[in-house]
């Protein structure tokens, strides 16, 4: 007799996923015009991801490195998970420039700022509520509709999680959770909204989180973007965010390491919730990713390395002013032709608003048919991204001042 058969079952949460993951799904409908008009002459200022090359700095300390290990003396093999002890003696002496005091044993080397925030979730209890900012980068939500904690999707969203919208009338910033919630995610510079958070936004939430023992995930991979030096680049910047802030960051941007990979995280010590002791969530991430990780690959940590040496900030510097002026050129020209546009001053990407009450995809369409342009319609950051669009300037400049004409030629306000 046959008693019970236990089988194997999916984890179900990914049925809640809507549709696919932004980028994919743009790249597939992208790929698809390509086929059907291969003579379209496509610009691509969708998905931020550098066209710059690697700088020389970076390309001397990665081949030294590959050097060392292609000798048997200095061969090495895993390092620690946690990262090299010269990166993260060079991360925290790099935070002394915005006063900010992190001891390298704070700071977790890791593969980029995309798995980390969403593999952070996994140190808090999964009855944890959640709180996103409306457009937001698709992975924080997404990572917690697979992990459990996002709940249904009802009426357009998850029952779970408490959006926190950003919209025009607030500056593309929110108002505090009006209930408690565990975790807030902020990211600024914004991705995908370009504003960047001030410090009296920044220390509200703090106040915040500090009374309700709630803890902020801060994204700053965009932080090397701020020209204007009134604006904090690093949540410590505000006074008490080491008690309740855990920081991630990343060198994609910075650097052109979108593919090399290479980023990291900050658990502060001092970070504490609602049942932890001090010094509990940095181990409990310590112990994170000494299980599931082996560490940064160690030539991208060399060449992180290269990032942080006096010559490579000011050659990462030359690519980040590329890329700002691009950004100049999209928001210059979008002003121009009418368009009414958000960021791009301190942060890679342009948030322009459709005219006519045009939907986000709609508008992808009539781009890519009219001017075979792509860009990230904001409908794909979430319902608080309808009716916006995104331009990224990570494209090539010429390429991006031609995407500008043709915007101007072909497409009407
Ligand atoms: C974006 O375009 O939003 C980013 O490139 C995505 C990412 O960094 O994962």
């Amino acid at each position: 007799m046959i008693k019970s058969v236990s089988m194997a079952k999916i984890n179900t949460n990914y049925r809640k996923l809507q549709a696919g993951y932004l980028f994919p799904e743009i790249a597939r409908r992208t790929a698809k015009f390509q086929s059907e008009n291969p003579n379209a002459d496509i610009i691509r200022l969708g998905i931020g991801d550098t066209t710059l090359p690697l700088t020389e700095s970076v390309v001397i300390g990665m081949k030294n490195f590959i050097d060392e290990l292609s000798v048997k003396n200095t061969y090495r093999g895993y390092g620690s998970e946690q990262g090299s002890q010269d990166l993260r003696d060079a991360l925290a002496n790099h935070y002394k420039k915005y006063g900010v005091e992190i001891d390298a044993s704070e700071i977790f080397v890791s593969d980029g700022a995309k798995t980390d925030s969403s593999n952070i979730q996994s140190v808090f209890a999964p009855d944890s509520v959640i709180s996103v900012q409306d457009p937001v980068y698709p992975v924080y939500v997404d990572s917690a509709v697979i992990g459990g904690l996002a709940g249904e999707y009802i009426d357009d969203s998850y029952d779970k999680l408490v959006y926190m919208p950003c919209n025009e009338e607030n500056g593309f910033f929110p108002e505090l959770p009006k209930q408690k919630v565990d975790i807030i995610y902020l990211c600024s510079p914004n991705n995908p909204t370009g504003t960047v958070a001030t410090h009296e936004q920044l220390k509200r939430f703090v106040d915040y989180a500090m009374k309700h023992k709630a803890v902020i995930i801060f994204d700053a991979a965009y932080s090397a973007f701020i020209k204007d030096e009134a604006l904090p680049r690093s949540i410590y910047e505000i006074e008490g965010a080491k008690t309740c802030a855990i920081e991630i960051n990343s060198f994609s941007k910075w650097a052109g390491f979108t593919g090399v990979r290479l980023g990291w995280t900050i658990v502060p010590k001092d970070l504490v919730s609602e049942n932890s002791e001090h010094g509990e969530l940095n181990q409990v991430w310590n112990r994170r990713q000494s299980t599931m990780f082996n560490g940064a690959s160690n030539i991208a940590q060399a060449g992180g390395v290269a990032v942080l040496s006096g010559q490579g900030q000011a050659e990462s510097q030359k690519l980040i002013d590329y890329y700002m002026n691009n950004t100049k050129v999209i928001r210059d020209g979008l002003l121009d032709a009418g368009y009414e546009v958000y960021g791009g001053e301190n942060a890679p990407y342009v948030w322009l608003k459709l005219p006519d009450g045009k939907s986000s995809w709609e508008f992808f369409d009539e781009l890519l048919n009219k001017a075979n342009i792509v860009g990230t319609p904001g409908s794909g950051f979430g319902n608080g991204g309808e009716g916006f669009f995104r331009l990224s300037a990570f494209g090539d400049a010429n390429l991006t001042t031609e995407a500008i004409k043709r915007i101007k030629d072909k497409l009407s306000v």
